[in-house]
């Protein structure tokens, strides 16, 4: 990139008597960042000489020049070979300028009838709207590898926690399905979130609109809008579909950062529930033994950046008054940052998951210890007519007989379990085992495996299987 480039005369440089200082050029300057919005930039500038042409303020002739122009423009840039300069500032009016040295005077008139306030608001919402679709993408096939896992663990029974305690059994599967849950939450606040990123504020110009007689409807229908904005002052000052997009990313990354503690608990050596491939893994250059689950921890600790962003445009956002200010230059390096890291977190997550294997022996273990069918036991003395807390008293105290004997409550005969109930028959086994509890809870959004079957199934009717 060129820091000074004397020669390059500042687009607004009319009122100017001198030139910028050299430290306030670099200050003010964006294109270190917005580069990376010159394809939309140029895909907005088409539309916007196409429709000034239709309405007669360019001739077809002038469309044609600007329009190839802005073609090489782009080819050059995807070469690798434009100049950026900063003392032109900003993407828009580097790309400006150079069309300009192709075409001349024509390159000129580009600009009638708009400014870089609803140009830059214009830029980022055609931006955001691809990310978007690819961000959607990811995450759809995300949740596909979560749904082949919980099926293929459907029958598979760990521990369920409260408290990080041991509550009851569950399936696998079914846990998997609570993140799948989370997931589909997500997809549908993205859905929403386009709908206001999908709106042209192209025609607010500046902030008032404009005097040539524009059609902001052909616009916005050559660019893929739902439709044009409303308001002018609003058009260039608004973003708040950038902080409703970081809203949705902060919550997604909430989501796969939960995802990624239990992964990281479950690899370890102490609970050592699932195993990931080395792939995804990494060592340690002093302790031979280490296997790191680095992608969860990094994904974990990624979270706090983009609930960072979030926090980030919305105090940008709250001291502005109407309309554009230069304040909302400062919009793109935190909105970049999220849609490279919701994009990051979310490939790494969609190739591990489908890799994810359970050891299935340890989560079994680990269910029958912690006495978590003892709210199985109670439910069965009051089908027998005990009341439930007098039911909750009874296993309690079976509960810390078998805390002193070290045996789960399934390792008992039937004559110990009668010293605490004498309505306490053979057929209790059914549902002091693991499978019994499971498959008791046999209701919608149960963890019984025949309705994780179901929810399945639902799921992937949902997701357009
Ligand atoms: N680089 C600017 C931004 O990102 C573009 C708009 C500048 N407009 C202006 N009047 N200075 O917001």
């Amino acid at each position: 990139m060129t820091d000074q480039n004397k020669s390059a005369e500042k687009p607004w440089g009319g009122r100017f008597s001198e030139p910028t200082d050299a430290f306030v050029e670099r200050f003010t300057a964006s294109v270190g960042f917005d580069q990376r919005l010159y394809h939309h930039d140029i895909t907005g500038s088409i539309a916007h000489a196409t429709m000034l042409a239709e309405v007669g303020v360019l001739t077809a002739d002038e469309k044609d020049q600007i329009i190839a122009g802005l073609d090489e423009v782009r080819a050059e840039i995807e070469s690798g070979a434009f100049e950026w300069s900063v003392s032109l500032e900003d993407v828009h009016m580097n790309i400006e300028a150079s069309l300009t040295r192709r075409i001349g005077i024509t390159g000129k008139k580009l600009h009638t009838g708009r400014s870089r306030n609803d140009q830059v608001a214009t830029d980022i919402r055609l931006y955001l709207r691809d990310e978007i679709d690819v961000i959607a993408e990811e995450l759809t096939r995300l949740q596909a590898g979560l749904l082949d896992l919980a099926e293929r663990e459907a029958e598979t029974i760990m521990p369920g926690f409260t408290h990080l305690q041991t509550a009851q059994p569950v399936t696998f599967g079914h846990h998997l399905l609570a993140w799948y849950e989370m997931l589909v939450r997500d997809a549908e606040r993205l859905r929403d979130c386009r709908k206001r990123v999908n709106v042209m504020p192209l025609g607010a110009a500046a902030l008032a609109g404009t005097t040539y007689p524009i059609d902001r409807a052909m616009t916005a229908r050559l660019l893929g809008f739902d439709r044009a904005s409303e308001n002018s002052l609003d058009s260039v000052s608004d973003r708040d579909f950038a902080i409703e997009f970081c809203g949705f990313a902060a919550l997604l990354m909430t989501h796969l950062s939960r995802f990624s503690e239990e992964l990281v608990l479950w690899t370890s050596a102490q609970f050592d529930f699932v195993d990931l491939p080395d792939r995804f893994c990494t060592g340690s250059s002093i302790m031979p033994q280490k296997k790191n689950p680095d992608v969860p921890e990094l994904v974990r600790g990624k979270t706090g950046r983009v609930n960072g962003h979030l926090i980030s445009l919305l105090t940008l956002m709250k001291g502005q008054p109407l309309a554009y200010n230069k304040d909302n230059q400062e919009d793109k390096e935190p909105l970049f940052d999220t849609v490279d890291t919701v994009k990051g977190c979310l490939k790494a997550y969609a190739d591990m998951v489908p890799a994810i294997r359970a050891r299935a022996d340890n989560m079994r273990t680990a269910a029958k210890k912690g006495f978590s069918t003892a709210t199985d036991l109670a439910d069965y003395l009051v089908k027998q007519g005990v009341a439930f807390r007098d039911a909750h008293e009874i296993v309690g105290k079976a509960v810390a007989f078998g805390v002193a004997q070290k045996r789960d409550l399934s390792d008992m005969t039937l004559a110990e379990l009668q010293q605490f109930s004498d309505v306490i028959g053979d057929d209790v086994f059914d549902v002091l085992t693991l499978e019994g509890s499971v498959q008791a809870r046999d209701h919608l959004g149960g963890t019984a495996p025949k309705q994780v079957r179901a929810a399945i199934a639902r799921a992937r009717a949902g997701l357009g299987d």
